[in-house]
């Protein structure tokens, strides 16, 4: 099973081609097993915390029952009210669920274990793959950015994740196995282009854990760059231990360890993707 990963939406009336939802990478499964994530998390709540510090209004959306999203944003999964299973499961409104994190302009949309639940209850629902876009289409226009951290498989939380989003942004791991993988998310995304949103497209390639003393990280992303072209983002995330560090203080990197080698770079992205906030009279 491939692994998706983290989407954006960005409101309907600012969005632009080169702009909007997204979701990130794809793995095989046994892989991730071995080697636990590609890092669609740590790029959704970094990435959207640096985007928040430059002044854009942020969603994050957990949509993965580990709630990694969450405890890294400093929310605790055992204490919810509500959750995003309650909203895609018992309708609740996206708004009751949305915390405020410690960093301004930045809001989570939090998950816990209940998501788990919701792959199969799901299932017989009524609209079923349009849940997550509906609930999305009542907060849409609070928020410039609003970012879906996928789940590690493709059922019907990624499949939610896709039909709500316009971009995908997917997180590439420079190591050898970095395209394993990618060919079965390609083909996901497509299908649900055609037949559940057309607006979603692949949009930006994050070349992630970029480790600068090895030369396989550089041919990776050579390979990657020849590749995609200009969906690879210029800048490439480092693998640092304290990128790795931040959630169990659940804080961003930006707030964690401010002027670390990660915390630039993340920074370095969301302005190369988000630019600059629109303009608020
Ligand atoms: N650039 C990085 N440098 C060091 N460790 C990282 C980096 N990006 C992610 N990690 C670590 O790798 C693991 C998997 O990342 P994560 O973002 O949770 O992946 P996913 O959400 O795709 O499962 C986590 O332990 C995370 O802290
Ligand atoms: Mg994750």
């Amino acid at each position: 099973m491939p692994d998706a990963g983290c989407c954006r939406v960005v409101p309907q009336s600012r969005w632009r081609p080169d702009r909007g939802a997204r979701l990130d990478g794809v793995r095989d499964q046994r892989r991730d097993n071995q080697k636990g994530g590609v890092g669609k998390t740590t790029t959704a709540v970094n990435f959207g915390a640096a985007a928040a510090e430059l002044g854009h209004r942020v969603l994050i959306i957990d949509l993965d029952p580990q709630g990694n999203a969450s405890t890294g944003l400093g929310i605790n999964p055992r204490t919810l009210e509500s959750s995003m299973y309650d909203v895609l499961l018992h309708d609740v409104p996206m708004d009751d669920a949305i915390e405020a994190v410690a960093v301004r302009n930045l809001f989570l949309a939090p998950a816990n274990l209940d998501l788990a639940g919701a792959e199969i209850e799901l299932v017989p629902a009524f609209s079923r793959e349009m849940r997550l876009k509906n609930a999305i289409s009542k907060v849409r226009d609070d928020y410039d950015i609003i970012l879906i951290d996928c789940p590690p498989s493709l059922g019907l939380l990624t499949v939610n994740a896709l039909a709500a989003a316009n971009e995908v942004l997917v997180p590439i791991q420079c190591e050898y196995y970095a395209l394993e993988g990618l060919g079965q998310l390609l083909r996901n995304v497509d299908l649900v282009q055609r037949n559940l949103n057309a607006e979603l497209h692949l949009s930006h390639i994050v070349l992630v854990m970029f480790d600068a003393r090895t030369n396989l990280a550089s041919q990776v992303a050579t390979e990657v760059r020849e590749h995609f072209g200009d969906l690879v983002c210029q800048t490439v995330i480092p693998r640092t231990v304290r990128l790795s560090e931040a959630p169990s203080f659940g804080q961003p990197i930006t707030v964690f360890d401010t002027a670390s080698r990660g915390a630039l770079a993340y920074r370095d992205l969301a302005r190369e993707i988000a630019g600059d906030p629109p303009s608020r009279a």
